[in-house]
């Protein structure tokens, strides 16, 4: 066994695939397959090839996988995740790569964002949505940091149905909710897939309706679950225009 192979041994479990510089992989037998390189060869496309300037943060970054990508495009990136299991692997990686200097790793909730008072150029928001008990507080805080890109993927309810909801609902008229295109956010009380951190299952239609009402537009959906937004001037976030003092209650006050 080589040193390297004995380092991913070391640092795994991993739940990114990276192929190395040398062309070794952290999890070929990954049951998703080459996870994420599948996802990430749908998306490439759909964002510049040349970062260089461009300012990045990649929220649940796991073990770097896109910030890696993003990088060796010329960008700048922030990335924070939870775990530090997972940025062990990701700072072992990025050194393999020769990009440690353009990755800052740190340790973070999502919720901390909400003092981080800056803007990215671009964020990824990955795979972490539905982890969150406070899956609209989370997007209202992640809405606030995107300068130009927003790329958000989350588990969804199957069903690509979407009911365009009236200005207004009157009580006496709720059968609109029961429709499968109804903007609906399915609640997981105990577990998925072994994991009791999966707390909620939004379908498509939710997705659109929570992007938009944190004032972001879908400008493209490169694959299923993956959205493409940037911030709309046109319909600015709900959060302003009607319960902003909640949002600064639920985030430690104004800055
Ligand atoms: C399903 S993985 C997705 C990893 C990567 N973004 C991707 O799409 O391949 C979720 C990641 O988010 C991290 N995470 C979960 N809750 C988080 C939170 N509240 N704030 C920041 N990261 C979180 C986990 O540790 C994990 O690395």
């Amino acid at each position: 066994m080589s040193d390297l192979e004995r380092d991913i041994e070391r640092l795994g479990p991993w739940f990114h695939n990276l192929h190395l510089p040398d062309g070794t992989q952290t999890n070929p037998a990954h049951p998703l397959g080459d996870f994420p390189s599948f996802k990430w060869q749908k998306l490439a496309p759909h964002l510049p090839e040349d970062l260089s300037g461009a300012t990045v943060l990649d929220i649940g970054c796991n073990a770097g996988f896109y910030s890696l990508e993003l990088a060796k495009r010329g960008a700048e990136v922030t990335a924070i995740d939870v775990d530090p299991h997972y940025l062990e692997q990701a700072r072992w990686a990025a050194e393999r790569y020769g990009l440690a200097r353009s990755i800052r790793f740190r340790e973070g909730q999502v919720y901390e964002l909400a003092r981080a008072n800056r803007q990215w150029d671009i964020v990824l928001f990955l795979g972490v949505l539905y982890h969150l008990r406070y899956p609209m507080l989370g997007l209202d805080i992640v809405s606030r940091c995107v300068r130009r890109t927003l790329v958000v993927q989350s588990f969804e309810v199957p069903g690509d149905e979407i009911e365009h909801a009236p200005e207004n609902l009157e009580l006496e008229n709720r059968e609109p909710l029961a429709r499968p295109g109804w903007p609906r956010l399915a609640f997981i009380e105990h577990s998925l897939a072994g994991d009791c951190t999966n707390w909620w299952a939004p379908n498509r239609a939710c997705m659109e309706a929570m992007l938009r009402s944190t004032g972001m537009r879908v400008v493209s959906r490169p694959l299923e679950e993956f959205y493409v937004c940037e911030p709309d001037p046109d319909q600015p976030s709900s959060m302003w225009s009607w319960n902003e003092d909640e949002y600064w209650a639920a985030t430690g006050g104004r800055p």
